[in-house]
């Protein structure tokens, strides 16, 4: 199966699961957490889904993880409504935005974690009031009923792959050092990120200097990209590991402005729309791929089930499988598999998949890319 076709086979088997989900009915009752009082949902009636989403500086969660949870759970559920909030980062005001919606009274949590291991007493104050939770891409403590994401792990091994082929296509294999900027310390999939990098990495390249980033800042990366190249020295960087986009984009600008014209293979993850350019236009090597789409309908899937006493059963493309949290807790999971994408790709994933349109990628100044041209001459 092409690549292409791969991708549609399992958005639409994602989205065949959920029509089974809604023509199951799945009304009922829910007994929660146990210590809890007892909730009651129901499909026919409709109830809140609290969405909680960690930052707005990487641009997935506002552009799509967020809109396209929202229509999936009115495909699912047309009676029920979500209640969303963004904690931009800050523990304390996702906390609070719990606490709040836990107040409200929703039907269920759907949370993806500022800090996985403070959002354990908003897991906990959840069961306790008989709220079940999922959480959405970063696996929070505290015992969630279900967690959906990517293969983490993976992301990290295709983004040190993908590195040192750009640095084979560079003729660069062998020399120079390589400098790491990751994730967020409080992001368990950061951990995982890194962890599956240097699986890759570690005795291929040498690695010359490697900073965690408080935040996913992207400032936060230029600063440490400039503090490498001082001590490294800007020529001898022959390759860049930055986590995600928003930080790959900090990363180049560290690495033009100390006047690299040619720059080294530089990594990301998220194929946000600047990522996608700076790819086709050559500054960036590579990013990861996630089709935000099935891990947004599965979340509904599993937050509408879980509220309603019923089991997520997952579905043949992506089946449940276990994953064990940062305090032992094992939780029922699907994991999708994440996809590089690089200049050579770039149609046949992000556009045949209708992530971006050629239109949107294609601005005036890409228009000189070989993709844009080549779009304009068709
Ligand atoms: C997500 C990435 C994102 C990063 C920063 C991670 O948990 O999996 O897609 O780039 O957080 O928000």
């Amino acid at each position: 199966m092409s690549n292409r076709n791969k991708f549609f086979h399992r958005v639409a088997v994602g989205a065949a699961s959920v029509a089974l989900l809604a023509a199951a009915g799945c009304g009922a009752t829910t007994t929660g957490g146990g210590d809890g009082e007892t909730a009651t949902a129901s499909v026919e009636e409709g109830f809140t889904i609290g969405l909680l989403l960690p930052e707005s500086k990487t641009t997935r969660y506002e552009k799509f993880d967020r809109p396209l949870f929202e229509e999936a759970v009115a495909e699912i559920c047309p009676n029920c409504e979500v209640s969303y909030q963004n904690a931009d980062q800050d523990v304390a005001k996702q906390q609070s935005q719990a606490e709040a919606m836990l107040t409200q009274g929703v039907g269920v949590l759907v949370l993806d974690a500022v800090d996985a291991e403070a959002a354990g007493s908003i897991v906990q104050q959840a069961k306790g009031q008989g709220v079940p939770v999922v959480a959405y891409d970063r696996l929070a403590q505290g015992g969630v009923d279900y967690y959906v994401s990517f293969d983490n792990k993976t992301v990290g091994n295709v983004q040190g792959e993908a590195l040192i082929a750009g640095m084979e296509a560079a003729g660069t294999a062998g020399e120079g050092e390589v400098v790491m900027i990751n994730g967020s310390p409080t992001d368990p999939n950061a951990a995982d990120f890194k962890a599956g990098a240097h699986e890759i990495l570690d005795g291929q390249v040498e690695i010359g200097a490697e900073y965690d980033t408080a935040d996913w800042s992207p400032d936060r990366a230029q600063q440490q990209m400039e503090q490498a190249i001082t001590s490294i020295g800007a020529e001898e960087i022959s390759g860049v590991y930055s986590a995600n986009d928003g930080m790959a984009g900090g990363v180049i600008a560290a690495l033009k402005s100390a006047g690299v014209e040619e720059l080294p293979p530089i990594t990301g993850q998220d194929a946000e729309l600047a990522g996608i350019q700076r790819i086709i236009s050559g500054d960036q090597y590579m990013t990861v791929y996630k089709a935000i789409q099935p891990e947004a309908e599965i979340a509904a899937a599993m937050a509408v089930a879980a509220a309603t006493g019923e089991e997520y059963e997952g579905s043949a493309d992506n089946p449940l499988t276990e994953s064990t949290d940062g305090e032992g807790n094992t939780v029922p999971s699907v994991l999708i598999e994440p996809v590089a994408v690089t200049a050579e790709n770039v149609e046949d994933t992000v556009i045949s998949d209708g992530f971006y349109s050629i239109e949107e990628i294609c601005t005036d100044a890409y228009a000189d890319t070989d993709l844009c041209k080549e779009a304009g001459d068709s």
